[in-house]
């Protein structure tokens, strides 16, 4: 058991949440190339730029932490960001292959959302308060790109259906 207190559980977790980021990082940047909307493309190009920081926020946590800045790969990213991909296999350019893309970032989203959740809330009892503090503010941008994709996915939806009638 290489896992036996909520603080290695908090490092491995934070190692997990390390890789993500750098999957997401690299993700990204396809999924800005593949829509046709000026606005998703926007918030595609947006997110990578906070993605950058949130590494960084990582960084800062390992080194407040005295930890090596060590990913452990996150295979549950791995798996959303793999069927984000065939998307682009499966779904014409336009607006369709859009609210699918919305689809498969919100699922990015959300499974960020849980993994931050749970270290603020291990940090917070741990008493490493500064790290919690950082993480916080991932959190926050995180649940930000999650709502500014359901209402980019308003219009997109629309558009798709019209597109299917
Ligand atoms: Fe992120």
């Amino acid at each position: 058991m290489s896992v036996e207190t909520l603080q290695e559980l908090l490092v491995d977790e934070l190692k997990d949440l390390y890789s993500a980021e750098k999957q997401i990082t690299k993700a990204l940047p396809k999924l800005a190339k593949a829509t046709t909307s000026p606005e998703l493309k926007a918030a595609f190009e947006s997110h990578l730029q906070e993605t950058l920081g949130q590494i960084e926020r990582l960084d800062q946590v390992f080194d407040m932490l005295e930890l090596p800045h060590k990913a452990k790969l996150c295979h549950g990213m791995q798996g959303v960001l793999e069927e984000g991909s065939e998307v682009l296999e499966d779904v014409e350019k336009g607006d369709l292959r859009d609210a699918a893309l919305i689809g498969a970032a919100q699922r990015v989203e959300h499974y960020e959302m849980a993994g931050y959740g749970c270290v603020i809330e291990y940090a917070n009892l741990l008493g490493h308060k500064d790290v919690a503090k950082l993480l916080t503010a991932t959190l926050a941008e995180e649940k930000a790109a999650d709502e500014k994709l359901g209402k980019i996915a308003k219009q997109v939806n629309s558009n798709a259906m019209k597109q299917a009638a």
